[in-house]
């Protein structure tokens, strides 16, 4: 059993503390934010993720777990300080460190024994020998103090999952010492342990991430060419999944990729190349095919119907992915605005993500347009015009063609998850905009002819 303190109670921290203190170790969470600290102590997670709440009840009361301000009492005799703080992406793309560096100010001027700082945020590669430096700077007290990296893999919705049964873990390390101080950490884990240098493990993370938004990207350009030369983008990929070399996962056309990490990693890493002056075309490329890909259906609908002013408009999804209220970098967040502007009258379900999104455009009138936030589906599709869905989240999936023909005033949709069977959809009389597939286009209506043409009812 190791004494833990972790530095941030975002995804990263306060996941990978949870978990340290359900495998047995004593854990103290630390963060800036009071009512957050109460918050947690009661019992609530602050974050919406699966079976989090669950571990972090039963691991406090087991005295396993806490959560405080004070972050000198919690660094003071700890083994190994995890530092889960952001690293959120600046304007040129770079990450910000600063919170990195309170942190380890604070942690040199706290620790009164020998103790592994832990870098579990994403950072440029060469920042751990930085941060190491700077805390030995800074010292107050006659003590080894050595950094880290062990970079986290853990996606959104299924954190606890990834972290107690993730499919490696990765350290990084400059000395046997630390390199055994981690393996022991993580030892009750029970899981592979990649331990390499500490700049190869920051290096690791990057490389990972960059690969799958790479991986998302490509599909999404071969899916535009798809609709082109008349292909079918899920046939590809299932043709392609069977190759081993490519594999199955990732292979999804979509609206293209958000959240907190592909977007700013994809950028942090041509920032990084950019600056030993090399030019990182592959990433160059993924960041700037999910560009367009974000509002590629918008502009499908734009030009397929006149206007959007004073049309119902049933949004069916708002945060990134499913299992999660994150709205980073969501294709919603690209979308609605351009909608607003247009005067929509938006009609929005999320079966989690309302009260993060209704913070930032709340219900009623936005500029031109207006938000509605509803509990229902069926309440967006009701005499809607066009339908938007941006996120697969299961409640989406299990409406029916049907049910859009019956419920909305003109069935149209434009489907950024390719959710439904085209032949389904054409079949129950719905007209289907999907990524990388053919339309279904309603009887009477021509895409050549889309600028002139109303939709029927209007
Ligand atoms: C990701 C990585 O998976 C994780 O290992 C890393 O630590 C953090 O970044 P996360 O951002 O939570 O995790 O979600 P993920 O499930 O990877 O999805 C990211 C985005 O890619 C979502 O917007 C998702 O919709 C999109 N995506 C994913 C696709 O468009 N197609 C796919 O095939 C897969």
């Amino acid at each position: 059993m190791y004494k833990i303190a972790v530095a941030g109670t975002g995804y990263v921290g306060l996941v990978a503390g949870v978990c340290f203190a359900e495998v047995g170790h004593q854990v103290t969470c630390v963060d800036i934010d009071e009512n957050k600290v109460n918050l947690m102590k009661s019992g609530v997670s602050p974050i919406y993720e699966a079976g989090l709440e669950e571990l972090m009840q039963k691991n406090f009361a087991a005295g396993k777990i806490d959560y405080t301000t004070d972050f000198q009492s919690a660094y003071k005799d700890a083994d190994a300080i995890f530092i889960g703080v952001g690293t959120p992406e600046q304007p040129d793309g770079s990450a910000n460190l600063s919170y990195i560096a309170t942190v380890a100010r604070q942690i040199a001027e706290s620790i009164e024994k020998d103790c592994l700082v832990v870098v579990k945020s994403t950072v440029p590669v060469g920042t751990n020998d930085k941060v190491e430096q700077f805390i030995k700077d800074f010292l107050v007290h006659d003590v080894r103090v050595e950094v880290a990296s062990n970079p986290e893999f853990l996606a959104q919705g299924s954190a606890v999952h990834d972290t107690l049964h993730a499919e490696r873990i990765v350290i990084g390390t400059e000395s046997k010492w630390a390199e055994d101080l981690l393996m022991g950490i993580y030892e009750p884990f029970g899981l592979p342990i990649v331990s390499v240098n500490r700049r190869s493990a920051e290096m690791i993370k990057y490389a990972s991430n960059d690969f799958l938004a790479l991986k998302i990207s490509y599909m999404n350009d071969i899916a535009n060419l798809c609709e082109l030369v008349g292909a079918d983008v899920q046939d590809v990929a299932k043709g392609m999944s069977f190759d081993g070399r490519i594999g199955s996962k990732f292979l999804n056309a979509g609206i293209g990729f958000g959240g907190s990490c592909f977007p700013k990693d994809t950028k942090a890493l041509e920032y990084i190349a950019k600056q030993h002056g090399y030019e990182l075309r592959t990433v160059k490329a993924a960041i700037d095919v999910n560009k367009d890909q974000k509002t590629l259906l918008y502009k499908k609908a734009s030009k397929r119907l006149i206007t959007f002013n004073g049309l119902k408009v049933a949004v069916l999804g708002l945060t990134f992915k499913p299992g999660t209220d994150d709205l980073r970098e969501a294709a919603s967040l690209e979308n609605i605005p351009l909608l607003l502007e247009q005067g929509a009258d938006i009609y929005a379900f999320d079966p989690v993500g309302k009260d993060n999104f209704a913070r930032l455009y709340p219900e009623g009138q936005n500029g031109r347009g207006n938000m509605t936030y509803v509990e229902r589906i069926e309440d967006a599709l009701d005499g809607a015009n066009v339908c938007f869905i941006f996120t697969e989240w299961g409640e989406v999936k299990a409406v029916d063609p049907e049910t859009y023909k019956k419920l909305m005033r003109t069935p149209l949709i434009y489907d950024g998850r390719n959710l439904y069977s085209v032949q389904k959809m054409k079949d129950a009389g719905v007209e289907y905009h999907s990524i990388g597939r053919q339309s279904v286009f309603r009887e009477g209506v021509k895409e050549s002819k889309h600028r002139e043409l109303q939709t029927i009812g209007l």
